[in-house]
């Protein structure tokens, strides 16, 4: 086949691929095209230091930021016997299938030195990676009305300035009305822009569980046989994870003797639940995507044990958590009821790999059933004093890492 048809077949399918993704709340690029259509949209979180400076500084103490330093140096060699069992040369920092998950890419005039091209990774997991890029939504996110749009505006000399300003923070002309409230108007603005706010929990949160759940599966089966295997995902729990060395929550208290807050109880009541609910619907979403043994004497791969016996613990889990509460919380009861025969499927070695595609679950695949039953769970979070009895689980919990400050 003619090549040009060959990539313009591609493209096409990663657009379809690019809105999918979208719309079902993705940050994460799966295709170059999107790779280059984030990274082009990346500031580089030295645009975001000279205001949120205190998240910057602890963000600097994470594994996150660290990543990028110590997959290059690889000081244990475990990157690169990753790399070879992968069958792959170079750095892991020129790995577009490392990338994914472990760096921000950015698009410069200058050649990246891991790339070689405009485009590649700058840093390791970034403001960016969770609050979305930001070129589209920086300008605006941070305005409190539009007298201090106009203000900005009058200091500004040439045209090309001055359009691209007002391009930046979504206006027509700097006399335009917003509709309705300002705040609310810029919230919808910025979020239509990529811009993940801190109240948009299922979004936000759902980033964690794509990088954390490894659903690349020759990741890892073919490092299976490695003294240190890719993991197959974390032991991720987001209570925990988000109390410790990620916590960040500078807002609002004094520049000069900034305290990072803690989480409240009744956060963390909805984030255990709802957290508990991603982890399986990723861990699904993985499943789906695995090899199942054909007969008793098929050997299952790693991929597939993996998956398995982590859609096995959550399902089992949420079942768990309904018991806690005396199905006092509506969404839980009746999602649990309905995820109960499937554990009993999986227990009794019976889940075949077509049980994930049909849509037996008012009308959607479980996977998308659990995603609907999450959001609505959120959505009522007013409404739900029973999740008091997950206190006692809740209160033992450890910080994953220490929190700085
Ligand atoms: C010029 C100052 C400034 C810069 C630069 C800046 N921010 Fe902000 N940011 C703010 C202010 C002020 C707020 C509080 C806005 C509000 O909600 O009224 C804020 C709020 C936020 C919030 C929380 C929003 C919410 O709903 O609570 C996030 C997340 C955020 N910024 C991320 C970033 C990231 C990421 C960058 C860099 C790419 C960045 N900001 C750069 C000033 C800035
Ligand atoms: C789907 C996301 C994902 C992809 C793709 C991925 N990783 Fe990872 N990687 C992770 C996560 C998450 C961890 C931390 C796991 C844990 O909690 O123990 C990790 C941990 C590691 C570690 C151990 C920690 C460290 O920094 O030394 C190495 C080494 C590593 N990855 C190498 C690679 C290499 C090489 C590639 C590309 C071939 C790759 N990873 C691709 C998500 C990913
Ligand atoms: C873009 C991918 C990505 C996203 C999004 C992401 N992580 Fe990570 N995270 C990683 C990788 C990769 C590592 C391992 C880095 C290493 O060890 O080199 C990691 C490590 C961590 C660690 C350190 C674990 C340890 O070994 O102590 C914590 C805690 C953590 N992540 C929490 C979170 C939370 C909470 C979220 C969501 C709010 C999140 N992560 C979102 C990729 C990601
Ligand atoms: C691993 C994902 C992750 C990374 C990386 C990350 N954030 Fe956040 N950020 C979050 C989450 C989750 C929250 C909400 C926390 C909560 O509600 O307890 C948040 C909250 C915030 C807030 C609101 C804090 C408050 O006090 O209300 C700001 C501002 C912010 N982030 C800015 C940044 C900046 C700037 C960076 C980079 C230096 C960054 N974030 C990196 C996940 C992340």
């Amino acid at each position: 086949m003619n090549c040009n048809i060959v990539r313009k077949i591609l493209v096409a399918g990663s657009l379809l691929i690019f809105t999918s993704a979208t719309a079902q709340d993705s940050n994460r690029w799966t295709s170059t095209e999107q790779r280059e259509m984030f990274a082009a949209k990346v500031k580089g979180y030295e645009d975001c230091k000279q205001c949120h400076k205190f998240s910057v500084q602890s963000w600097e103490k994470t594994k996150h930021y660290k990543s990028l330093e110590s997959l290059n140096l690889d000081q244990d060699g475990s990157a690169s016997a990753i790399m070879q069992a992968m069958e792959l040369t170079g750095s892991p920092v020129s790995q577009a299938s490392c990338a994914q998950c472990h760096f921000t890419d950015k698009t410069s005039d200058s050649i990246n030195q891991f790339t070689n091209k405009k485009f590649g990774p700058v840093s390791g997991v970034s403001c960016e990676s969770c609050h979305g890029p930001a070129s589209d939504w920086l300008e605006l996110h941070n305005k409190k009305d539009l007298n201090e749009i106009k203000e900005k505006f009058s200091t500004l000399k040439t045209d090309k300035q001055k359009s691209e300003y007002l391009k930046n923070v979504h206006l027509k002309s700097v006399n335009d009305k917003v509709p309705g409230d300002f705040s609310a108007w810029r919230n919808k603005m910025t979020e239509k822009s990529g811009m993940i706010r801190p109240d948009m929990t299922y979004k936000l949160i759902n980033n964690c569980y794509e990088c954390h759940t490894i659903g690349n599966k020759d990741l890892i089966n073919k490092t299976a046989e490695l003294d240190n295997p890719h993991a197959a995902g974390s032991e991720f729990e987001i209570v925990s994870w988000l109390s410790g060395e990620v916590r960040h929550n500078f807002q609002g208290t004094d520049p000069d003797n900034p305290v990072n807050k803690k989480m409240s109880i009744e956060e963390k009541r909805y984030l255990y639940v709802s957290g508990k609910i991603l982890f399986t619907e990723h861990a699904l979403k993985a499943l789906s995507l695995a090899e199942f043994p054909k007969n008793e004497d098929d050997e299952p791969s790693r991929f597939y044990d993996e998956m398995k016996s982590r859609v096995e613990i959550g399902l089992s889990e949420i079942i768990e958590i309904n018991e806690i509460l005396e199905s006092a919380v509506p969404e839980l009861k009746v999602l649990s009821e309905n995820i109960t025969p499937v554990t009993e499927k999986i227990g009794e070695d019976l889940l075949k790999k077509a049980d994930l595609s049909t849509s037996n679950f008012s009308g959607k695949t479980l996977v998308g059933y659990l995603k609907i039953m999450n959001r609505e769970f959120l959505k009522n979070r007013h409404n739900h004093a029973a999740l008091s009895k997950l206190d006692e689980t809740l209160n033992d919990l450890e910080p994953q890492g220490n929190s700085y400050k």
